[in-house]
């Protein structure tokens, strides 16, 4: 998709104002403002000058048709092994870029293709994709190679082209190839990703098509498909880009610098992505410190479903850049947690995690080493350098010392008993508090107040349960206020809830406005974090910035 570009071309979002490419009719394209984006970097780190790209997708028609018509522009970055910081690999990171009135466009190769190509500050990639690979041109398959055969004529340096017609595209140009210039050959698959074994017949194909770079798009169900696509990359005998689309997919385009994958794509603004599960740009660069990812960078991440909401990476890997670590921390959407484990299974993989919905309990079966604590759900895993993996539960003091108020002798009632409630219930009674759990499913309220020592009761029970002074009310459900407290003598609590998106719940809320003590979820987010950092990298965790970002993003 940029990979094909025709989604590129609905998408109703608006470049950032920066300078814009004028064409001829008074049409007029806007690019973002690449200095602000790319430029600094390159000041800053590398002193090099940008190798890559304007990118022109145009999905469409030519000058003949009435349909709509569509521009993609790519800026493609610098290749991450001039980043200055040594021995990364050269994935370039391509941007689809678009006009804010690209629908109105009517794009004409001859006329248009000259100006873009030439106005583009960095090299340029052209696509032009048909119906039949996922993109929106219908009209003469001729007009359509001729369109790319003139791209290659005035300087773009790559054109994307469909394996389906690989060996006629190329056999048409050979002997005219310019030097700086190479075919890209591409394959989409819209329903899954196929067997290593397929893959490889695959790019076999893609090569003997004479392709200088193959590119196999596929789809995710599963977030194991991704390790496929990495054993391609990793093993292709011509620079290969691979990419798993879909939410699940997202770790595919974060970690191809890892894979050795020839480009990424990211796009330049949330609504605007050329392919489902595309990240930003933007995200690809600050969130993720793509530039730092090399083939021996750990894989660290928070294992959830839902978990695209999750702040940790926002935490763990600026404090990964602030020390200089080798690591990267990503959001792990995981179906299966053992199929995760068991196929994720080097050493530098999932090197360590978090927890969360709904894993945290059957996470446990996946552990070579038993939880020390036994409560039954983990909040974070390591990877031994043998391997192994191994539970942790030290955040659970985390948790509990969140709260911020001493909870000796205090009554402590948790509603919830999943992960979250555990590791309240747990550090609470370690702290001394005297615990109550109140859950919707009863046996789990009372096989975690068994556990810690204290009473257990129903959601039901808890709305005619009567509070004291002093008492701390910690909501770990994952609604945003259950049960209704609504005239409950809430002044003389203080109310924690786990949840921190948002930050503050319609609980914190009330709690607040009748005069209660309030704790917010990232507090526990925060507390969790610092214990987690120290076991998965062995130091002190840097509190300050952590709080700064929170303070910052939540
Ligand atoms: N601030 C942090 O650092 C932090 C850390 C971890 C989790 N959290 C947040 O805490 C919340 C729970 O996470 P978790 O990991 O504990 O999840 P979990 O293990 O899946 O447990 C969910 C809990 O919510 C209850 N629940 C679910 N739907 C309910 C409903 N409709 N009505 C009443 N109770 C309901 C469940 O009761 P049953 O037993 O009856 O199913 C269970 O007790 C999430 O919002 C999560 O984001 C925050």
């Amino acid at each position: 998709m940029s990979e094909h570009g025709w989604r590129t071309g609905t998408s109703t979002g608006t470049a950032p104002s920066g300078p814009s490419i004028t064409l001829s009719k008074g049409r007029s394209l806007k690019l973002p403002n690449l200095n602000n984006m790319f430029l600094p970097f390159f000041r800053s780190e590398s002193h090099q000058r940008p190798t890559a790209t304007f990118n022109s997708w145009a999905a469409d028609n030519c000058s003949d048709s009435k349909s709509h018509q569509y521009i993609h522009l790519n800026v493609m970055d610098l290749p991450t092994g001039m980043s200055g910081t040594g021995g990364g690999s050269p994935t370039l990171l391509c941007t689809p870029l678009m006009g804010t009135t690209v629908d109105q466009m009517e794009f004409d190769p001859p006329r248009d293709l000259d100006v873009l190509i030439k106005s583009s500050p960095l090299p340029t990639l052209v696509t032009y994709r048909p119906v039949w690979e996922g993109g929106q041109y219908e009209g003469d398959e001729k007009k359509r190679q001729d369109a790319l055969r003139l791209a290659m004529q005035l300087g773009a340096n790559y054109i994307d082209v469909e394996l389906e017609v690989a060996h006629e595209f190329n056999n048409s140009i050979q002997g005219r190839k310019p030097d700086d210039f190479k075919v890209i050959v591409s394959s989409h698959n819209f329903h899954n990703t196929p067997s290593i074994e397929a893959l490889g017949n695959l790019v076999a194909r893609i090569q003997a098509s004479g392709a200088d770079i193959a590119k196999v798009v596929t789809t995710t169900l599963d977030i194991t498909d991704c390790s496929r696509i990495f054993h391609i990359t990793i093993h292709s005998q011509i620079p290969t880009i691979g990419i798993v689309m879909g939410e699940r997919g997202l770790i595919s385009r974060i970690l191809s610098l890892k894979f050795g994958g020839f480009l990424t794509y990211g796009a330049l603004e949330a609504g605007a992505i050329s392919a489902p599960g595309q990240p930003t740009a933007k995200d690809l660069l600050e969130l993720y410190n793509f530039r730092l990812i090399r083939p021996d960078t750990k894989v660290n991440g928070i294992i959830g479903k839902p978990v695209g909401h999750s702040k940790s990476p926002l935490l763990f890997n600026a404090a990964f850049k602030s020390v200089g670590l080798n690591a990267v921390y990503l959001h792990f959407l995981v179906d299966d947690v053992e199929k995760f484990f068991n196929t994720y299974s080097a050493v530098d993989f999932a090197s360590g995690c978090s927890c969360t919905i709904p894993h945290k309990e059957a996470a446990l079966k996946c552990m070579d080493e038993i939880d020390p604590i036994k409560i039954g759900a983990i909040n974070d895993i390591v990877r031994r350098p043998d391997g192994t993996l191994t539970p942790f539960n030290r955040s659970l003091n985390g948790s509990a010392t969140a709260i911020g108020s001493p909870l000796a002798g205090k009554l402590f009632v948790v509603l919830g008993a999943g992960g979250a409630g555990k590791s309240l219930a747990y550090g609470a009674a370690q702290k001394g508090a005297r615990v109550v759990v109140a859950n919707r499913t009863f046996k789990r309220a009372k096989e975690l107040a068994d556990k810690v020592g204290g009473q257990a009761m129903t959601l039901e029970e808890f709305e005619h349960f009567h509070p004291e002074e002093g008492m701390v009310l910690a909501n770990t459900t994952s609604v945003g206020m259950k049960p209704k407290i609504d005239d409950t003598p809430l002044s003389k609590c203080l109310v924690f809830d786990a949840i921190y998106t948002p930050k503050l719940t319609r609980l914190l809320r009330e709690a607040r406005d009748s005069g209660a003590v309030i704790v917010y979820g990232t507090e526990m987010l925060i507390h969790q974090g610092f214990e987690q950092y120290k076991n998965f990298t062995g130091l002190p965790a840097p509190e300050d910035l952590f709080r700064q970002l929170m303070e910052k993003h939540a």
